[in-house]
């Protein structure tokens, strides 16, 4: 028992969840972004998410916003529209308790139920990726690719791995 519960993110949560996901910003290489979010920033990817009909869930504890996890398109063209990306972050401080694959395993969950077929997720090859990476692994991701150099952050070349999780049965 975590206690962890979870719930579909609405634009109030924006001003926490951009605190959680900022820290990531300013000090790794886990997301390409090299600005911090605002909370507009955060509160429009709620609505696009929930305008796309795909799941946004932040998980709570004890009344605390403790993680977020959502589904996005992969690619723009209508044909890749049963194909989305996961993005999840837990809050730093609370990280290594379970927490991240309690949410992954829900948002994948809640994308079989509107229809999502195959989950892919684009990961930095980087030491402070490799949880990310693991984490994948544990909740039934493959690896099935992996591109070098495509990014640079904090004077450094970045490359990613790309997993893909298969929720179809046929
Ligand atoms: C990746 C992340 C979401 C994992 O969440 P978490 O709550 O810390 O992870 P959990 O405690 O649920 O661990 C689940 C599994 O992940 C792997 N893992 C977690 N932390 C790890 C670490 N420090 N080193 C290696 N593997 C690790 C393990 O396989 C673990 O399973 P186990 O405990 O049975 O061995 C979290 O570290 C995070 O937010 N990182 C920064 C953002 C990020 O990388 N997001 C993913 C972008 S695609």
């Amino acid at each position: 028992m975590t206690g962890l519960t979870f719930r579909s993110a609405t634009v109030v949560d924006a001003d926490v969840l951009v605190e959680i996901y900022n820290h990531y910003v300013r000090t790794s290489s886990v997301t390409f972004d090299l600005d911090p979010w605002s909370t507009d920033d955060m509160a429009h990817k709620i609505e696009a998410v929930a305008e796309l009909g795909m799941p946004f869930l932040v998980a709570e504890l004890a009344g605390e916003l403790v993680g977020y996890a959502y589904l996005s398109m992969w690619r723009e063209k209508r044909a890749y529209q049963t194909t989305m990306e996961n993005t999840l972050y837990v809050r730093n401080d609370v990280r290594g308790k379970g927490y991240g694959r309690l949410l992954l395993d829900a948002v994948v969950q809640d994308g079989v139920e509107v229809g999502v077929r195959e989950v892919v997720a684009v990961i930095a090859n980087t030491p402070d990726a490799v949880p990310s990476i693991r984490l994948h692994e544990k909740a039934g991701f493959v690896s099935v690719g992996a591109m070098d150099r495509v990014g640079r952050k904090f004077d450094e070349w970045i490359g990613v791995v790309m997993m893909q999780k298969s929720l179809s049965r046929d």
